[in-house]
């Protein structure tokens, strides 16, 4: 008897965050380990479908990095990276496209169905969801102090969200589920980050938070223990002296852009904890970082 009063004591503690977050929207970029390992992909569709059922509306999007590099291998390419992004030339491309839309997108898509969810994959091409342009990057070249302009390929940043079809799809319950491919202004296919897609989306939702899930406990500091919150400033000063690097460059400068974009609360979060997206929702403490003004 006492262990059912304790269960039903668990469901009312989560009363005030149900009230405060009924019919917002959440986006989260499910990638890292949550991607990976069974178990934690079966917990992440679960937190997803029961999210739904309160009455918060989620919107996915997915990486899939670790499975295009694989792809490209048995395809006889070698995956190359320049500043924690993809080099894309056409066949790689294609590759990434085909192993985003057609094999990982359709896997969450079935994942979070077989949990009794409602999800619909999409591009960035599906009703012309996300327009881009070529990427060049910058780079301070060591040898000449001189600032270069570096051709990745078929990288793209977002120009323009179209919700529209995001819209129509929540009316009638369903999840949405994106792959980070986007349109270019010729009609060309643009690979783009996932963490900066799922800032421009979060941003023309008005999210109420964008959640990113990865593979650390969350950010670092230069001793390695996880900070807290971090601010703008905070931000910039570990992002300057390399404490802020790779892979987590592109996300924290998400949660920035989501935040200027409207967006209430922006997390990084660990995907390899199991029910990562309850904890982080259903705590006053939340896990992993907080990224704030
Ligand atoms: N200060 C930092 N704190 C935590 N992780 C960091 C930091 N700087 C760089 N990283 C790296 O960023 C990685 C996460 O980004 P990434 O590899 O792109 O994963 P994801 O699949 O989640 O996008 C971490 O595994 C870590 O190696
Ligand atoms: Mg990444």
């Amino acid at each position: 008897m006492e262990k059912i009063i304790e269960k039903a004591s668990i469901l009312i503690e989560s009363l005030p965050y149900i009230r405060t977050f009924y019919g917002k929207i959440f986006v989260i970029k499910y990638g890292g380990a949550a991607q990976v390992k069974k178990d934690l992909k079966d917990a992440f569709a679960r937190d997803v479908v029961l999210l739904n059922y309160i009455g918060i509306r989620p919107v996915i999007i997915h990486g899939g990095g670790p499975k295009i590099s694989s792809f490209m291998e048995k395809m006889g390419k070698k995956p190359e990276f320049i500043e924690g992004q993809r080099v894309t030339d056409e066949e790689t491309m294609d590759i990434v496209e085909m192993v985003l839309g057609g094999l990982v997108n359709k896997e969450i898509v079935s994942l979070i169905n077989s949990h009794g969810g409602k999800a619909v994959g999409l591009s960035g091409k599906d009703g012309a969801l996300i327009k881009a342009k070529k990427k060049l990057l910058r780079k301070t070249s060591s040898e000449t102090g001189v600032d270069e302009i570096i051709d990745i390929g078929l990288v793209g940043e977002v120009t323009g969200i179209d919700a529209h079809i995001l819209n129509t799809l929540e009316k009638d319950g369903f999840i949405p589920v994106i792959s980070p491919v986007g349109v270019g202004t010729k009609g060309e296919t643009l690979n783009i980050n996932a963490d900066y897609v799922a800032a421009s989306i979060a941003s023309a939702l008005k999210a109420e938070k964008l959640i990113l899930l990865t593979d650390v406990p969350g950010i670092k500091d230069k001793v390695g223990d996880i900070i807290p919150t971090l601010r703008k400033d905070d931000v910039k000063n570990l992002s300057a002296d390399g404490t802020i690097s790779g892979g987590m460059l592109p996300k924290v400068q998400a949660c920035l852009k989501a935040i200027e974009g409207g967006v209430a609360k922006t997390h990084i979060v660990d995907g390899r904890v199991p029910h990562c997206l309850l904890l982080e929702i259903f705590t006053n403490a939340g896990i992993g970082t907080e990224i704030l003004a």
